[in-house]
């Protein structure tokens, strides 16, 4: 009874709404966190800004300076784009924190699943702050080997588009449920392919995956060092322990750490929903050798 007065008491404070919902958060700083992983370059890791305000994270770049900044997508939200502008043009925090980060440090990024409406120009947009879009590719920087693995949101959202015949850059609302019947679809998989050709590459291995619920697909392969997000820690948490995850549903396995040694999962920068985080600050994740 008192912890269902507790959580009302919480929701009245943050009131229903998406932006009622950040201010409650602004109270909570993002927090730094740092693992060590033998082996690893010194990196940073940022996972789903959602066009919240990055000045809390490029604060914290300015003072660690790490040698590599790799973000695992979700640096928009992902709603339908408003009167087919892009939304890059529409959500004012991306492409600058896209380019404050490549100021810092050399920048890799992959897909998320809010980034499911993306096309060419928009990732040429992307490109030009400086940050190299792994988008079902990789790159050799330094000795290391860095892919990108697209959300199947992505791939799947391009299969179809392909098949309409309109000329409009982004959907109609009333396309919206038939992309819904795409973008939704829980058993689709990511375009893996290119994985063994990208494992065969000599170097140290950087597998930048947005979804954590995609690590019994990856888990086998040769590589050294696996970075998500995605899960925003599991929104609340208990017994150190996330309680629910867009993939992995109730008490999901990865959500906020470092699992088998080599896969880190971030609990993000942001919350998109009007549902608090509780016990679960965001955080800006530093990795070291
Ligand atoms: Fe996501």
């Amino acid at each position: 009874m008192i912890s269902i007065a507790l959580l009302t008491i919480i929701f009245i404070l943050c009131g229903v709404t998406r932006d009622s919902c950040f201010l409650f958060l602004e109270v909570i700083p993002t927090i730094e966190t740092t693992y060590n992983i033998p082996g690893a370059p010194s990196l940073v890791l940022l996972s789903d800004l959602h066009n919240t305000d990055p000045a809390p994270v490029i604060s914290s770049l300015h003072s660690r300076h790490p040698d590599l900044i790799c973000i695992t997508g979700d640096v928009l939200y992902g709603i339908r784009p408003e009167g087919d502008r892009s939304p890059l043009e529409t959500q004012a925090n991306v492409l600058p924190f896209l380019s404050y980060c490549a100021a810092i440090a050399p920048t890799f990024m992959s897909l998320g699943n809010h980034e499911w409406m993306v096309d060419q120009k928009d990732l040429d947009l992307m490109g030009e702050t400086g940050v190299t879009v792994l988008d079902n590719s990789w790159i050799e920087w330094n000795g290391v080997v860095i892919g990108g693995l697209s959300s199947h949101h992505v791939t799947d959202y391009r299969r179809f588009k392909a098949a309409q015949t309109t000329e409009l850059r982004y959907p109609l609302p009333e396309n919206v449920a038939g992309i819904r019947g795409v973008i939704h679809a829980r058993d689709h998989k990511p375009e893996t392919n290119w994985l063994e050709e990208y494992c065969y590459t000599p170097g140290y291995h950087i597998l930048l995956s947005h979804h954590p619920e995609y690590w019994p697909l990856i888990r086998d392969k040769k590589i050294e060092l696996v970075l998500s997000g995605h899960a925003h820690g599991g929104q609340w948490r208990a017994f150190n322990h996330g309680v629910w995850a867009p993939g992995q549903g109730c008490w999901p396995k990865w959500t906020r750490g470092v699992y088998e040694g080599r896969f880190v999962v971030s609990a993000g920068l942001s919350n998109t929903t009007w549902i608090p985080r509780i016990c679960n600050p965001t955080e800006v994740v530093y990795l070291e050798p």
